[in-house]
Order: C-alpha cells, then structure tokens, then sequence
C-alpha cells in the first residue's frame, strides 16, 4: 500500500470542523466517486481522508439510466449514471453495518424527489456508525415543481433542508448545483434554513455528440461534466458563496494537486472534496496532504485551516467565524 514516507513531515495542525463535525484533516472523498473506500484499499489507505461521502441513497432501489452513461472529455468526463442504488432499505440491512469498521469518518449523502423523501431517508442515517454528517444532494429533480431542481431555487432548497434539520441531530450540509446564475441565494438559503455547510459544486451539465453515429453519445442524452475542465467554474462558486456566507464550504471539481486544493481553500472552502481524479490516480489524496501541509509550512501557519479564505477580502474581518 502506498504512503508518502521518506519526506520529513512538517507539523501542521490538519484538523477541520465542519459544523460539529471534526475532520482530522480537511480532505473529503466526493459523493458517488468513492464508494466507502474497499475498493481503492489495495492501492491507497482510505484513512488518508479526513472522511468519504457515500453514493447517494435514495429511498427506493434506483437502476440508474441506460448505458453509455459515461464518457470522457478533454480534461474531465461525463457522467448520468441516474442515482443507480439499492435505496435505503437494502443499504441499512446490507451496507450499513460495515461502516462500524470504517477507516475514516463517514458523511452519508442522501438524494430524493420530494422534500418528504429527503426527511424521511435521512432520518434514517441518523446515528449509523461513524457517520459524522448528512450531505443532502439538492441537484435533484423536484416532482412537486415539474422536475425543476432542487437547487435552481431558493425556496425549494432551504424547503428540504429545513425538513431534514427537523428529524436529524447530525449536521447537514447541502450539496449544491453550479447549473445557476447566481450561487448566493441559494446557498443563503441553504444556511438560513439551518445547514451547517454547503458542498460546491457538483458536476456542471453537459453533453457529447457522436458524429459517426449522429446521435447524443450519453443515452441520457445529457449529464454532468466533472474533472479539471470544472475547476474555474467551481473555485468561484466558493468564492462568491463565501461573499454571503458564514458556514462552512466544502470546495470540490477537479482537484488533482495541492495546488489545486490550496485554490479552493484560499477562495473560501474550508476543505476540498476530490472526484474524479481518484479513477485515474488513487494516490492523489497522499500527495494533496502533503503539499497542503508544506505551503501552510511555508506560510509558517501552524494551521490548515488558517489557509482557509486567504485570498478572499470577506476573510479579513470573518477569520474565525467559520
Ligand atoms: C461517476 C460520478 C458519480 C457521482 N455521483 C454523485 C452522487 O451520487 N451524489 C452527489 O452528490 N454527487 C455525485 N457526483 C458528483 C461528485 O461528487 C462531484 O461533486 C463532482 O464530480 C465534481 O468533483 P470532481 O471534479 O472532483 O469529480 C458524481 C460524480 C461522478 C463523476
């Protein structure tokens, strides 16, 4: 199994909080990327991150959409896998029981149709071992509101997490969706209806055509775009989400290196979710770390998290806030 030993180690404090959550650093393994770790266990510790978001559960079992449903692109890839899943009762029976052994701290993530669904499956993965935070994946569609998404509305965002806050005493961060005009109300409204941090960003909408069949190349037609190609659109989700925010962000698309962490983390995020990049390369969390670790050396903080905002004029007067 890889480590990154031979290099002195600096002495950073790599602790984060996000709501009443303690992450023993601030690396979080990204929802549907990562499963709960088994399988990259043969190559990677999984106890290199500070905790792994599950696949989203639903509340039924889910196929997911028809294949292809992924595709790569120029610096990133394309996915609409469909929430494929066992839904919330085979993954209670099932899977849940083996999170007792979990290497790092779990956030389980929940994704729905309906406020009422969104409740009622997080209630139940309230108090499962070692998960230390609901994540509440709001890209979803509402069919209350014709399929809009959750997260394209204020109104409908903070309407689920608001329900979620009343049946869960773990914090709650919602996931949101980079496919808006303008993130700020939304994640406003995430956090007055009580969440303890927001997610940014998941994948951005996008698709591909074959022109040798002259046909869409994902049978579902369209599908989210992850990878290097999202990072821009991501860093300033966080960057103008940390303008109105006072919770904590969890910053993610596209991370592949430190330098790409410490962009996340300076415009705001206090810490970084990686995707995508672990299909290709799951070493990348050991190297991020470390090179986390070496700038806020270098920097002489004694603190990951004082690299939080650092490049962010909201942070001068907010430092500690979040
Ligand atoms: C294959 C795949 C499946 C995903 N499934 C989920 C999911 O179930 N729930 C969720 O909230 N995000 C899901 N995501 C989005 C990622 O968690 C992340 O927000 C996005 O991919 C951007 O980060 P990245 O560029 O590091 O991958 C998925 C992404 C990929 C590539």
């Amino acid at each position: 199994m890889a480590t990154l030993n031979g290099s002195a180690q600096p002495r950073i404090d790599t602790r984060v909080r996000i709501g009443s959550a303690r992450l023993k650093n601030p690396l979080v393994a990204a929802s549907g990327c990562y499963n709960r770790g088994a399988e990259f266990a043969r190559v990677v510790d999984p106890a290199a991150y500070g905790a792994i978001v599950l696949k989203s559960i639903t509340a039924q079992p889910r196929l997911g959409n028809a294949m292809p449903r992924v595709a790569p692109t120029p610096a990133g890839m394309l996915n609409a896998i469909g929430l494929q899943g066992p839904g919330i009762e085979y993954f209670l029976t099932h899977e849940a029981p083996a999170l007792a052994s979990a290497p790092t701290a779990i956030i389980a993530s929940v994704a729905g149709f309906s406020v009422a669904e969104f409740a009622a499956v997080a209630a139940r993965m309230d108090g499962l071992p070692n998960v230390v935070a609901i994540e509440l994946d709001v890209s979803c569609p509402n069919v209350d509101r014709e399929g809009e998404c959750f997260a394209a509305d204020p109104d409908s965002t903070a309407a689920v997490v608001a329900a979620v806050k009343e049946r869960v005493s773990l914090p709650v961060i919602a996931k949101l969706t980079p496919n808006v005009a303008d993130i700020k109300p939304i994640a406003l409204a995430a956090q007055s209806a009580g969440a303890d941090a927001v997610s940014l960003i998941n994948a951005v909408r996008g698709m591909a055509v074959d022109v040798t069949a002259a046909r869409p190349v994902l049978a579902n037609v369209s599908g989210g775009l992850s990878g290097p190609a999202i990072r821009p659109i991501a860093v300033n989700a966080v960057w103008e989400a940390a303008k109105v925010l006072r919770i904590p962000i969890i910053g993610m698309g596209g991370i592949e290196t430190g330098r790409d962490a410490l962009e996340f983390l300076m415009a705001g995020a206090t810490a970084v979710a990686i995707g995508t990049a672990n299909f290709r390369d799951p070493l990348v969390p050991l190297r991020v770390l470390r090179d986390i670790e070496k700038e806020a050396e270098r920097r002489k903080l004694s603190t990951v998290a004082a690299l939080t905002g650092l490049a962010h004029p909201s942070f001068a007067t907010k430092t500690g806030t979040r």
